[in-house]
């Protein structure tokens, strides 16, 4: 296991801190929660009773192969603790999320949730946001006039592809992946964002988190 790996693992596992019996919990998406996830499972083993509400398609199948019991928002409206992954983390704990292309279904649970804890390994922490750039969720319908209206708040925007086609989110809708340089004001940038009519959702988490958590080679530590 590589050094990066260890401390997505590490973080991951520490957050199982905040997990008790009883609770819904909102699981993200990416590699750090998979970690997460695959502890979460041997605790589920051991008589801890948990439901989990997933953020993507993947995280699901990672649930069904931890024995991670879903519900969904039909069912509840509570969730006690979301934990999930970053690509950036600045000092102010604003985030830059959405690499995996789950960023809507992940900040709506964030959103949802009592205690939104960020697990991030510590290539992820900057002291300020943007060298990763930013994934904004836009309708595919006219998605060019979008991507154009984004380029002209000052973003290089590229449509996000896979497998040489357009990236296609869980929600049928597409990613365009923004170079704004460094972000100096992140909460005006994300409403900008948000104003233009085919955007559904920006990467970036503003004042969500409540906690962070840091994984290194060789440990896992709360940030105060
Ligand atoms: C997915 C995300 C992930 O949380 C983010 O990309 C971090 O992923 P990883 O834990 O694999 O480094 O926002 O949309």
């Amino acid at each position: 296991m590589t050094k990066q790996d260890n401390a997505k693992k590490l973080a991951g596992e520490a957050s199982l801190t905040h997990v008790e019996n009883g609770m819904t919990i909102g699981l993200g998406s990416g590699s750090t929660v998979y970690w997460m996830m695959r502890k979460l499972g041997e605790h589920i083993k051991e008589g801890l009773n948990v439901k989990g509400i997933a953020s993507s398609r993947q995280t699901e199948t990672w649930a069904a192969e931890f024995g991670v019991p879903l519900t969904n928002f039909h069912e509840t409206q509570h969730i006690d603790v979301a934990i999930d992954g970053a690509d950036e983390v600045d000092e102010a704990w604003n985030l830059i999320k959405g690499g995996g292309g789950a960023l809507v279904r992940e900040k709506v649970i964030a959103d949802a949730a009592e205690k939104f804890v960020v697990i991030a390994d510590e290539s992820k922490l900057v002291s300020r946001l943007g060298d990763f750039h930013l994934p904004v969720e836009i309708l595919p319908f006219g998605w060019e006039v979008t991507a154009e209206r984004i380029a002209h708040l000052g973003g290089r925007t590229v449509l996000r592809k896979r497998d040489g086609e357009a990236f296609v989110s869980d929600n049928g809708n597409y990613i365009v992946d923004c170079d704004f340089g460094i972000i100096t004001d992140a909460e005006k940038l994300h409403k900008q964002l948000k104003l233009l009519t085919g955007v559904v959702e920006t990467g970036l988490f503003i004042n969500m988190a409540d906690e962070v958590i840091a994984g290194y080679a060789d440990k896992a530590k709360s940030l105060k």
